[in-house]
């Protein structure tokens, strides 16, 4: 169980009761709609350092000890937040350090969040003050379950980069452990291009718009220092509150595709991973999109500790901070959430329980609004996902995903391949995998999402998809896995360069090429009105924009060009190396080509998929297993579909249902597998 306290499904969201001290009527009738809407854990004090400590080293925690209190007496449990996403303003007049300074090197103005200065000894020994009294008040309360660290580290904006003084010469050090000689860094970085070689660790300063910007090797070390330099604020805010009153589980909420911070590192730091989700419901014609890029991080946030994580925010209804806002459908708050679930959640909570009456959040969506009403829709569909909660909570509880298939995201290589003046500027890496990921979805096949440190065995079918900078150690991993039997594809654009952004000597790609069993000749880049396609099993499938040539040396071809100079050339190969195959995708193709070949490969390998039959448009199936399995057919469409049970099925509600059902819009169905 991840959360001993309360090991039960979690339903609730931030709550800032902060805003309303002077509001006692309004506190008593938040706790009173809380129970009516079956809201069971709330985020506490978040942004509450203000009112922790109001003025320098007076500390003022009764009020917060008080609504612990009421909150635990009426069976609503806690996530307590360190206050650190945002300062107060006796701290930021008093001490300037604890400002962040942008890559522009102007330090930022007091005001906003998450723009403090993870070195700066001033700001950890203010915050860890207030951590120390806090974890010594309230860790050992029974109501008290989490440890919230801060808020989404290097959100806003703010990319997590502070480029002050103090930062610049932590990641001097850094670079100093990391390569011992300048010489080995210039090597590294290939730094006398352009005759930028240092000759005095004092040159080095992190990348400037107005700056260096130029040296890949550079670039790449930076975005890894700042994650690392993340940690460690990260970790003495986690010491901090362990040290002192019982020791709770710590997590920290993480955001949807955040590039700046390697969160494949952050997960070992904390004991519960947990994300914020606001997807783009209803922004195009159909839900594909929205859905499938959030079942990516859902995967991706399981996937990180290979374990059950927590939804910590989601939106009740809007957000206010998209271009346009649009109110979720009838049946999406639902759906949205249990889709949460379907892929690992424990927990749905949302952002925000009330509405603030002033200030940047006033309109964005929350259980109680301004009307101050339960008479809501919202309010009666969140009352309904807390309904459905309880109801699954046992069940579902102790069950987790389990995948046979991985696909690859490496934030190295994201910070790589985006940074690179390559064939394509910029390239969109997390586009690239979407292409590999969505046949998957619709398939109904379970994925997990790793990076290149992870390892391989374990799994029957590896996808690396623009595996630009290619780790030795997952090349070895690589090489191990298809000896063994395993399935590995990968694709245009890998194997380029190695770990420090340096090319590959011998061609590419690099140190997989005979696992491959190509070579590489030259990648080819064209605007739309260089119109080509690939014939792949007797059909015709559009190219994009990036076409790699290449030359089989054991490999076979599965598809051919069938334009430009380079027509009848492999666009697709496959390779027997030991007991396995390794797929090469020449180029970026149209979707329809990506389902036609998963499709395939999931025939032939008979990858075990969560449902026995081919499913609609728009409708998925997840499993969740434990001692038994459950089924959550998702419906994505906004219309009833028709879906046919081969079996008969038991919903997890005791009900019996089998031939052909009508799924409503947006429905999901929870079944128990027999
Ligand atoms: C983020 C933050 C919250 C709030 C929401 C609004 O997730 O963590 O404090 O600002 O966005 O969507
Ligand atoms: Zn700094």
């Amino acid at each position: 169980m991840m959360i001993e306290k309360f090991p039960h499904m979690l339903h609730g969201g931030d709550y800032n009761p902060d805003q309303w001290l002077d509001r006692p009527d309004i506190l008593e009738k938040d706790i009173e709609l809380m129970k009516k809407a079956r809201v069971n854990c709330v985020s506490l004090a978040i942004f509450a350092w203000a009112a922790l400590e109001p003025e320098e080293g007076v500390y003022r925690l009764e009020w917060l000890g008080k609504i612990i209190d009421s909150l635990y007496q009426a069976g609503i449990y806690t996530i307590l937040a360190t206050p650190s996403g945002a300062m107060p303003r006796w701290l930021t007049a008093k001490y300037e350090e604890v400002m962040m300074v942008g890559a522009n090197r102007v330090r930022n103005l007091p005001g906003g969040r998450h723009n403090f200065c993870p070195t700066s000894p001033v700001m950890r020994k203010k915050l860890n003050a207030l951590n120390a009294r806090l974890a010594e008040a309230f860790s050992g309360h029974p109501g008290v379950i989490l440890w919230h660290i801060s808020n989404e580290l290097g959100g806003n904006d703010t990319h997590g980069e502070c480029h002050c003084p103090l930062c610049q010469q932590a990641f001097r050090d850094w670079l100093k452990k990391k390569y011992q000689t300048l010489d080995a860094l210039n090597h590294a970085w290939w730094a006398n291009f352009w005759s930028h070689t240092y000759t005095a660790w004092e040159q080095i300063e992190s990348p400037a718009p107005h700056g260096e910007n130029g040296i890949h090797g550079l670039n790449l070390d930076w975005k890894r220092f700042c994650t690392e330099q993340m940690m460690d604020f990260c970790e003495q805010e986690i010491r901090t509150v362990q040290k002192h009153g019982e020791k709770l589980p710590v997590t920290v909420n993480m955001m949807t595709f955040f590039k700046d911070l390697d969160y494949f590192k952050f997960a070992k730091l904390v004991d519960v991973i947990s994300w914020d989700s606001y997807p783009n419901w209803h922004a195009q014609p159909d839900e594909l999109k929205a859905a499938t890029e959030t079942a990516f991080m859902h995967d991706l946030m399981r996937s990180l500790k290979k374990a059950p994580f927590l939804l910590m925010e989601s939106t009740p209804s809007i957000t206010n901070w998209k271009p346009v806002n649009t109110q979720k459908r009838p049946g999406m708050h639902l759906l949205a959430s249990l889709q949460a679930v379907a892929h690992g959640s424990n927990s749905v909570q949302y952002f925000q329980i009330r509405k603030g009456r002033g200030s940047f959040e006033k309109f964005h969506g929350a259980l109680i609004g301004h009307q101050n009403t339960e008479n809501q829709r919202t309010f009666r569909e969140v009352t309904e996902v807390g309904t459905v909660l309880n109801q699954i909570s046992d069940q579902i509880y102790p069950t987790v995903n389990q995948s046979e298939v991985a696909i690859v995201f490496d934030w190295e290589n994201w910070w790589a391949v985006e940074d690179a003046k390559g064939p394509i500027v910029p390239m969109d890496y997390a586009g690239h995998v979407m292409k590999h990921y969505r046949p998957f979805w619709k398939m109904g096949i379970s994925t997990d999402i790793i990076n290149m440190d992870r390892e391989l065995s374990g799994y029957r079918m590896v996808i690396a998809p623009m595996a630009y900078l290619l780790k030795e150690r997952f090349a070895e991993q690589v090489r191990e896995f298809v000896r063994r039997g395993g399935i590995f594809v990968t694709t245009y654009w890998s194997g380029v360069v190695d770990e420090t952004d340096l090319c590959f000597m011998n061609g590419y790609p690099g140190l997989i090429a005979d696992v491959l069993g190509i070579s590489e000749e030259e990648i080819d880049a064209v605007q739309p009105h260089r119109e080509n396609f690939v014939s792949y099993r007797g059909s015709s499938y559009r190219v994009g924009a990036l076409r790699d040539i290449v030359h089989p040396v054991t490999a076979v071809s599965l598809a051919e060009y069938e334009a430009d100079y380079y027509q009848g050339t492999p666009a697709l190969t496959v390779n027997e190396f030991g007991e396995g195959k390794a797929y090469y995708v020449c180029s970026e193709n149209e979707d329809a080509f990506f389902e036609a070949f998963y499709h395939d490969l999931a025939d032939e390998e008979e990858l075990a998929g969560n449902w026995p039959e081919e499913l609609p448009q728009g409708v998925t199936v997840s499993k969740r297993s434990g001692e038994e399995s459950y089924l959550f057919v998702q419906n994505f469409n906004e219309a009833e579909i028709p879906f046919n049970l081969p079996k008969e099925y038991c919903t997890i509600t005791g009900e019996t249902l089998s031939g052909t059902i009508l799924l409503n819009p947006f429905e999901c169905l929870i079944l128990v597998e027999a």
